[in-house]
C-alpha cells in the first residue's frame, strides 16, 4: 500500500513532471492513490509510458483523470532487440492523444552496456519525433553522461534531464542548453550531496521537481512506494538549500514544468 505525508501541500501547488502510476506497484489501489493525491497538494501529474504497452495503460489515466498527462517512448533499457521501434506509430499517438513529451528516452549503459550504439541512435530518433512534433522530450540518462551530453549538444532539443545524477559542470551545461533538471527523492537522501551541490548551483528557474514514482521515494519513507504527494519533501529540502520558503519553491517548478509541457 502507500502511505501518505504528515502535512498537506498547499491545494493545486505540486506538478510531479515524472512518474509511472501505471506500473503494476500501484494495481489494486492505483484509483485509490490518485484521487488521495488531489487532496494533498498535487495539481498535475505527468506519466511516462516506456514500451507501447505501458504508453497506453499512461494514456488510460490520462483519459480518466484530467490531471494526468502523458509523455511517451521507448525508455533506453526496453529497447526491443529483434524489432525496429515504429516511430510513425509513436508520431500519430502524439497526433491523436493527449500527450505533452516525448521521454523518457535516452541512455542506460547501467542495465543494458550491451547495445550502447542502437541506444544512440534510438536516442536522436526520439530526439527527430520531438522536434517533428513540437514536444520537449523527457532525458533519461544513467551512468551515460559523455555520450547523453555529445547528443543533447549536436542536436539540441528542448527538455528535461530527469533524475539528473551528474555533476554541477554537467548541470550547467545542460542549463546553458537551454534544457531543464530533474530533482526527485535523491535530494533528501543522505547520499545525494552532488544533487544537493548541484540544487544550490542552478537557479529555481531551471528546476523541475518530480518522483519517478514508484521508485525513488524521497526520506522519510526511502524504500517504501513513491507517489507525487510526497513531492512535498523534496520541495522541502530543496528550499533549505535555497533558503525560500516551500511555498516559492512550489510556486516555481509547478510553473517550470507547465511551461515546459505545455499543460
Ligand atoms: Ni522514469
Amino acid at each position: 500500500m502507500f502511505e501518505l505525508p504528515t502535512y498537506r501541500a498547499p491545494k493545486d501547488s505540486i506538478v510531479d513532471s515524472h512518474a509511472h502510476l501505471n506500473d503494476e506497484r500501484f494495481d489494486g489501489f492505483r484509483d485509490e492513490i490518485i484521487e488521495a493525491m488531489k487532496e494533498y497538494g498535487v495539481k498535475k501529474i505527468v506519466n511516462c509510458g516506456t514500451d507501447y504497452q505501458r504508453i497506453e495503460e499512461c494514456l488510460q489515466l490520462s483519459r480518466k483523470y484530467d490531471f494526468c498527462f502523458t509523455a511517451i517512448a521507448f525508455h533506453p533499457s526496453e529497447i526491443p532487440d529483434d524489432t525496429e521501434i515504429d516511430y510513425d506509430r509513436l508520431y500519430e499517438i502524439i497526433k491523436t492523444e493527449r500527450v505533452v513529451a516525448v521521454g523518457e528516452t535516452g541512455l542506460d549503459y547501467y542495465w543494458r552496456p550491451d547495445n550502447k550504439e542502437r541506444q544512440q541512435r534510438e536516442f536522436v530518433k526520439h530526439i527527430e519525433l520531438a522536434k517533428k512534433a513540437d514536444l520537449p522530450i523527457i532525458v533519461h540518462d544513467r551512468d551515460a553522461h559523455a555520450d547523453t551530453m555529445e547528443i543533447l549538444k549536436t542536436h539540441k532539443p528542448r527538455g528535461v534531464v530527469h533524475c539528473f545524477s551528474g555533476s554541477v559542470e554537467m548541470a550547467k551545461e545542460i542549463v546553458k542548453l537551454g534544457m531543464y533538471i530533474g530533482v526527485g527523492g535523491v535530494l533528501t537522501f543522505k547520499n545525494g550531496r552532488v544533487l544537493k551541490e548541484v540544487a544550490r548551483e542552478i537557479p529555481l528557474e531551471k528546476i523541475l521537481l518530480e518522483t519517478d514514482a514508484p521508485y525513488m521515494a524521497p526520506e522519510p519513507f526511502r524504500g517504501k512506494t513513491n507517489h507525487s504527494a510526497l513531492i512535498i519533501y523534496v520541495a522541502q529540502t530543496l528550499a533549505e538549500i535555497k533558503g525560500v520558503s516551500v511555498d516559492e519553491v512550489l510556486k516555481v517548478t509547478a510553473k517550470n514544468a507547465e511551461e515546459l509541457f505545455g499543460i
